[in-house]
Formats: C-alpha cells, sequence, structure tokens
C-alpha cells in the first residue's frame, strides 16, 4: 500500500505569536503545490489561533502538541480536545517523550488521550521510542511493543484509520545523533508488526509510522526516502522555514 507521508513540525516552547505568525508567512510560499506529502505543524497552545489563521486554506495542518483526556474540567494548565477543534486544530501529537520524561505521562495516560482524540476526529500522532539505556540493554523490541500495546488498549481497527506513530528514539531527540536508516526502518517494521497483531494487517499496512531525532535537510532524504518509514516529526530544524522546506521537500 503506497501511504502519504507526513512532515510534521513540532515547535515545543518555542516562538511568540509574531514569529509564529512571521515563519508561516515565509514558510507557505516555499511549500504552495506540493502535494506529495502532508505537512503539519504544532505550536504551542497560545499560537494556535495565529498559526490557524494565518494558514488558513493552505495545504498546510495545524495541531496541538498535547490535549488532556478529559473533555473539559478542573485541570489547571491543560488543553481540551474541544479547546483545540474551536481554534481549528485537526491534528495532535501524543505522548511525546517529553511529556514522558518531564510531566509522568504513562501509557496508561497516552491510551486515555488517544480514545479521546479519536472520539472527536482528530488525527492523533502518538509518539513512541526507546532511551539509551533499553536500546544498549537490547530491550528496544520489547519497549515498543510495550508502548505499542499500552497506546491501543480498546481501540477497535475501525476507530484506528487516523491514527499516526512516531518512531521517535529518546537518544535521537535534540543531541544531533539520529538513528541510521537501517535503524528506523527495523523499529518501524517492529511497530508495524505489532499493529498488525492487535488491529490486523491491513490497518498496520495502512498505517504511517513517522520517524523523528534529529531529522535535518541532510539527512531527511535518506531517512524518509525509504519505504517503510512515512515521513518525519521535526523539531530543531523544524523552526526556520527554510531548514523545515527543505525537509518536506526531501
Ligand atoms: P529534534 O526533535 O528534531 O529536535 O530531535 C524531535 C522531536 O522531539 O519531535
Amino acid at each position: 500500500m503506497s501511504r502519504t507521508k507526513l512532515i510534521a513540525a513540532n515547535w515545543k516552547m518555542y516562538k511568540t505569536p509574531a514569529e509564529a505568525k512571521a515563519f508561516v508567512e515565509a514558510f507557505l510560499p516555499l511549500v504552495a503545490g506540493h502535494t506529495r506529502d502532508e505537512i503539519a505543524l504544532f505550536p504551542s497552545p497560545v499560537l494556535l489561533p495565529t498559526v490557524v489563521e494565518a494558514a488558513k486554506g493552505s495545504n498546510v495542518a495545524v495541531g496541538c502538541q498535547n490535549i488532556h483526556f478529559a473533555e473539559e474540567g478542573a485541570y489547571t494548565g491543560e488543553t481540551s480536545v474541544g479547546q483545540l477543534k474551536a481554534v481549528g486544530g485537526t491534528h495532535t501529537l501524543i505522548g511525546h517523550s517529553e511529556r514522558r520524561q518531564y510531566f509522568a505521562e504513562t501509557d496508561e495516560i497516552v491510551n486515555k488521550k488517544l480514545h479521546t482524540a479519536l472520539k472527536h476526529g482528530l488525527i492523533p500522532v502518538v509518539c513512541i521510542g526507546e532511551v539509551l539505556a533499553e536500546r544498549e540493554a537490547g530491550k528496544t523490541a520489547e519497549v515498543l511493543k510495550t508502548q505499542v500495546a499500552g497506546a491501543f488498549a480498546g481501540i477497535t481497527p475501525e476507530a484506528a484509520a487516523p491514527i499516526v506513530i512516531a518512531y521517535e528514539p529518546v537518544w535521537a531527540i535534540g543531541t544531533g545523533k539520529t538513528a541510521t536508516p537501517e535503524m528506523a526502518v527495523e523499529a518501524h517494521q517492529i511497530i508495524r508488526a505489532e499493529v498488525a497483531k492487535l488491529l490486523g494487517a491491513s490497518v498496520a499496512d495502512g498505517m504511517r509510522i513517522l520517524y523523528g531525532g534529529s531529522v535535518k535537510p541532510d539527512n531527511a532524504t535518506a531517512l524518509c526516502g525509504q519505504e517503510e518509514i512515512d515521513g518525519a516529526l521535526v523539531g530543531g530544524a523544524s523552526l526556520k522555514p527554510d531548514s523545515f522546506t527543505a525537509i518536506v521537500k526531501y
């Protein structure tokens, strides 16, 4: 099956509204008419209205870096799916390793967020990946399978179509160390096999699995050019329109 690749920018806790607007205004002409891949920006919640407005009518989608699993309620500091949708967001990251590491997100929380995102018609990008000690101990496959199974608990094959997975080895995030294409492909195959086990071969075949972790213009082709790699989740190199464009057009 041929899967449309998704190239996504995770801006983390960077940019003011003015900087975000300037990015989109510079970026849109650079990717105008680019239909080979889907493009999505994930800014901080406070930037969402600005980015959605600036990207309106373009080929660039906008999403949240995190959502809460509750519809609404007394959850100080959190963003609900309804709030995201009301400002025009269509995608959300779930379970980014920085959320897991600094905000104690577990597979159980990731699973609850995934259910909420799907219920409300968002495109969820579920992030998984091993830390260095796990890779060095030969536990990568086990960790990835546990994270996939945890995230997907109670998800039916019928509901799973919108789900995107981002494989992000934690040791490659923000470090300049990238998994080799061979390492990434091997991990993606493990993940896809686990999805097939849980949800069936045809769901697994259609599911996009992105790679993330120090993706840069000079390694994007080697990674995204692999049939098994369905795009990229890009942090640092997504902050400037020219470098993110180079990755989009790998
Ligand atoms: P990086 O971040 O590209 O800066 O390594 C990727 C991510 O955290 O999604």
